[in-house]
């Protein structure tokens, strides 16, 4: 486990500018978000949703989209994508956006039915049993988590290369998310010939 507060002040550092390329580069190896996204189940009238790390709020877009009458919260540790989420997204009573690390700080909220983590668990850097212990509290009894991440790479250069992004590509957060919530569905695919994978992972809280 790294030390939080620097790793937080590096990441935020690190989208001080790449956020200004980010929506022109991440399609490139962010792949499957929007297909994840639309394959996730309907919910019931005015859902809460929260996105834990929503960047510059493409997926935002694409839940309000998915669930017009939800209530949506993007929270992300980076003042500089959250300016990107707004412009796209505006911040409303229904669409919320809230600066803050989480894990470690947070508002007392209520349950959410739907939370969302798209290629943000693999940079978090905490603890990811402490995270995931945050979720299981911060979802409704039968709420979902949607998560689309990063799994693993057979290169080990690769690998280091993506830690000096502050991502880690270990392999381990699907066995963990088995650990905490119950499996609906699951799938593992390759990216560039398997140059690495990324999972999708729906589960409920169990
Ligand atoms: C690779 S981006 C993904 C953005 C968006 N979810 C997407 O799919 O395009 C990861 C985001 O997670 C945010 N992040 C990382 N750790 C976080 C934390 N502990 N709390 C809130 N946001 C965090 C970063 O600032 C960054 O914007």
């Amino acid at each position: 486990m790294q030390d939080q507060t620097a790793h937080s002040i590096k990441l935020q550092r690190y989208y001080k500018y790449h956020s200004t390329i980010y929506d022109a580069t991440r399609w490139s190896f962010l792949f499957g978000r929007q297909q994840f996204l639309s394959s996730l189940p309907e919910l019931m009238s005015q859902p809460r949703i929260l996105e834990i790390g929503c960047g510059t709020g493409n997926n935002l877009q694409l839940l309000e989209y998915f669930y017009p009458d939800a209530s949506i919260t993007g929270v992300d540790l980076s003042e500089d994508m959250l300016e990107k989420a707004s412009r796209k997204v505006g911040n409303s009573k229904e669409l919320n956006l809230m600066q803050f690390r989480y894990g470690s700080e947070g508002p007392d909220w209520d349950p959410f039915d739907l939370v969302v983590l798209s290629y943000s668990l693999t940079m978090i850097g905490e603890n990811i049993d402490t995270i995931l212990q945050h979720v299981h509290e911060d979802l409704n009894p039968n709420g979902y988590i949607a998560v689309i991440d990063f799994h693993d790479t057979p290169f080990k250069w690769f690998r280091r290369w993506m830690w000096h992004n502050h991502v880690s590509m270990d392999g381990t957060i699907l066995p963990m998310l088995k650990k905490y919530f119950t499996e609906e569905k699951v799938s593992l695919n390759k990216a560039y010939f398997g140059f690495w994978k990324y999972f999708t992972f729906l589960g409920k809280r169990s």
